[in-house]
């Protein structure tokens, strides 16, 4: 009987380490902390990219890395193009013209994610 409680022991230890290794694995339990070990970017630094051949922008406090993007954009590329290197939050909320962008295309952001923006 001692025997198979030991063994119960181990196995419940052995299920409780695998537990803590899959959590430390997986990338998306520790989403919000990887935010906090992203680059911070200056306005200045974001403005060094605005052009089509690296395009950055800040929006709302994060910088994003669209280079890749725009030819994505159902737009002609110089829609996105005359934000490139700036603070774009309000082209992101009015695309222009006072109609923001849908939680569809908002949710496209994040793989561009590159880093955050300083606080001046
Ligand atoms: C910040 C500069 C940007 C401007 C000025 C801009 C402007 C526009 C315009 C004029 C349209 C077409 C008209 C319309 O659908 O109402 C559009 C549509 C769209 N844009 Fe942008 N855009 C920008 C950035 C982005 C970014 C960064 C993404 C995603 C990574 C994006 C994703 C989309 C999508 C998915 C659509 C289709 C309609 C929607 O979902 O809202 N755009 N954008």
């Amino acid at each position: 009987m001692k025997k198979i409680t030991f063994a119960a022991f181990i196995a419940f230890c052995a299920s409780i380490i695998t537990l803590l290794a899959v959590d430390a694995l997986t990338p998306a339990s520790h989403a919000g902390e990887a935010n906090d070990e992203l680059p911070v970017f200056t306005l200045a630094e974001v403005a060094e990219h605005d052009t089509l051949d690296s395009c950055w922008m800040a929006i709302r406090g994060k910088v994003y890395d669209f280079t890749d993007y725009i030819p994505e954009h159902p737009t002609p590329p110089a829609i996105m193009e005359a934000w490139c290197g700036r603070e774009a939050t309000e082209g992101m909320e009015t695309k222009g013209y006072g109609r923001d962008h849908t939680p569809a295309a908002w949710a496209m952001m994040e793989p561009y994610l590159i880093g955050i923006l300083a606080e001046e």
